[in-house]
C-alpha cells in the first residue's frame, strides 16, 4: 500500500524543467526518482505535461505535472491495497482517462510508475535491476552491450548535418569495463582529429557527442572510422558503428532534405544501402521517418541482413505501433524509452511484443537527462541487447555508465555477445 506520494520540479541536463517524484509505502520504504524528457521526439509519444507559462522558463515548467501527483494522484491511490506495479500502472491510465496520457501528463504517470518500482524494490530488498527482472518474470542473463554516441547533429547539435548520432559498437569488448575503456580511447582520438581537420576545439551536443561543423553526413562516418583506427582498433571489427539518421526531423512534403539534396523513400533507402556497404554500420535507428509506413518494409527487406534496422520515432515504445512493424516485417529492433509510453507496465509489454519477435531492444535514454540512473537497472534487469544513453561525458550520462560498472563487479554478468543478424 502507498502511503504518501510526493512530487516537485527539478531540472534537466538542458536546464529545463521536469519531474521528481517521492514514493513512500506504509512499510516506510521510500523510492524516489526522476525522469527523462526529450527533444527529437516522436509524434505518437505520451504527452509531456508542460505549463505553458510563456513567463517561466518560456513555458516548459512541469509545476501542473507536479500537482497532478501531489494532489489528484495521491488522493486517488495512497491507502489502496495494490497489487503491485501492473495494478498500479492500470489505475494511472483509467485515472488519466485520455489515449496519450495527456490529462495528468506522461511525466507525472511515470514518475509515480517508476518511484512504486523503486520503493518496492526497497522493500523488498532487492537491487532494483533484480526488481525489474521480477516484474517480468526474467533472470538475469547479460549485460547490454552499449552503443555510445561519438559524434553529433541534428537536433542534438546545431543542425550543421542533418543525421543526429553517429555512436560506437565496442562489438568485441568482452566486459562492460573493456567497452568503456576502448571508447575513451577513441572518442579522445576524435576529439584531436577533429581539432586538426575543423580548427576548433569540438563543441559538445546535448548528449555529449562531438559536434564540430562537418560538411555532410559521409564525412561524419569517414571521420568516425578514422577516429576508430587512429585509436588502434579495427572498424568493424573491434569497433563498429551505429547511426541515428532521426529521419521524421528533416522528412517535408513526402521528401527527405538530407545533404542539401532532396530524397524520395526509395532514394533514401539506397543512401542508407550505399552507406552500410561503405561503412561498417551494424544499426540504423529511424531511417525513414515516423510516418514514412509504406516504405519501413522495404527498408527492412533491403537491409535486415547486414544491420538492425531500429525504429525509434517510428515505434515510440506504443504497442500497437510494435505490433504493425511486426506485422508488416518493418523493422527488426525496437529503441525503447519508458518515457515514450509512460508506464513500466506498457513498456513491458512493447518489450515482450518486441522481444516475442525475435527483435533486438535497445534501452534507451533521453536527450534531456538527469542525475537519476534506474535506466541501468532496467537495461540489466530486462536482459537488452544494447543501451544507448549518450556519450561518456556529463554527470547525467556516467551515472548510467558507473551504474553498470557497479552492476557489473556486483553481478559478474557476462556482456551480450553482439548479436549475429539472421
Ligand atoms: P531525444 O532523442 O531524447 O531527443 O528524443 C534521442 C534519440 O532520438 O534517440
Ligand atoms: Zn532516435
Amino acid at each position: 500500500t502507498i502511503k504518501q506520494l510526493s512530487a516537485w520540479e527539478i531540472l534537466d541536463s538542458r536546464g529545463r524543467p521536469t519531474v521528481k517524484a517521492r514514493c513512500t509505502l506504509d512499510s516506510g520504504a521510500t523510492g524516489i526518482v526522476s525522469v527523462p524528457s526529450g527533444a527529437s521526439t516522436g509524434a505518437a509519444e505520451a504527452h509531456e505535461l508542460r505549463d505553458n507559462d510563456p513567463a517561466r522558463y518560456r513555458g516548459l515548467g512541469c509545476r501542473k505535472a507536479v500537482a497532478n501527483i501531489n494532489g489528484e494522484i495521491n488522493s486517488a491511490l495512497s491507502r489502496r491495497p495494490l497489487a503491485g506495479q501492473q495494478e498500479l500502472d492500470t489505475m494511472l491510465i483509467s485515472l488519466d482517462g485520455t489515449p496519450n496520457k495527456s490529462r495528468l501528463g506522461a511525466n507525472a504517470i511515470l514518475a509515480v510508475s517508476l518511484a512504486f518500482a523503486r520503493a518496492v524494490a526497497i522493500e523488498r530488498q532487492r537491487p532494483l535491476y533484480q526488481h525489474f527482472a521480477d516484474m517480468q518474470e526474467l533472470s538475469l542473463r547479460t549485460l547490454p552491450r552499449p552503443t555510445i554516441n561519438l559524434f553529433s547533429g541534428g537536433k542534438h547539435a546545431g543542425g550543421q548535418v542533418d543525421i543526429q548520432d553517429v555512436l560506437l559498437v565496442p562489438a568485441a569488448a568482452q566486459t562492460m569495463d573493456e567497452a568503456l575503456a576502448v571508447t575513451f580511447a577513441i572518442y579522445q582520438s576524435a576529439a584531436e582529429l577533429t581539432y586538426k581537420k575543423y580548427g576548433t576545439r569540438s563543441l559538445t551536443a546535448d548528449e555529449g557527442g562531438l559536434a564540430p561543423p562537418f560538411p555532410n553526413t559521409e564525412t561524419m562516418l569517414t571521420d568516425a572510422v578514422e577516429a576508430i583506427e587512429i585509436a588502434g582498433y579495427t572498424a568493424g571489427k573491434d569497433v563498429a558503428l551505429a547511426i541515428d539518421v532521426a529521419s521524421s526531423h528533416f522528412f517535408q512534403q513526402g521528401q527527405y532534405h538530407l545533404d542539401g539534396q532532396q530524397l524520395s523513400s526509395a532514394d533514401m533507402i539506397e543512401r542508407l544501402t550505399d552507406w552500410s556497404s561503405r561503412y561498417p554500420l551494424v544499426s540504423i535507428e529511424d531511417g525513414l521517418a515516423e510516418d514514412d509506413w509504406d516504405n519501413w518494409s522495404g527498408l527492412h527487406n533491403r537491409l535486415a541482413a547486414q544491420t538492425l534496422v531500429l525504429g525509434d520515432d517510428f515505434l515510440c515504445t506504443n504497442p500497437t505501433r510494435i505490433q504493425r512493424a511486426i506485422t508488416n516485417q518493418a523493422a527488426n529492433a525496437l529503441l525503447l524509452k519508458v518515457n515514450q509510453i509512460g508506464t513500466l507496465s506498457e513498456a513491458a509489454q512493447s518489450y515482450q511484443l518486441a522481444h516475442s519477435a525475435g527483435w533486438r531492444v535497445t534501452i534507451s535514454a533521453r536527450s534531456g537527462e538527469t542525475e537519476d540512473n534506474w535506466l541501468a537497472d532496467l537495461a540489466v534487469g530486462w536482459s537488452g541487447d544494447q543501451i544507448k544513453i549518450g556519450s561518456i561525458t556529463h554527470g547525467e550520462r556516467l551515472t548510467k555508465y558507473n551504474r553498470l560498472l557497479e552492476i557489473e563487479n556486483e553481478t559478474h554478468l557476462p556482456l551480450i555477445k553482439w548479436p549475429t543478424l539472421s
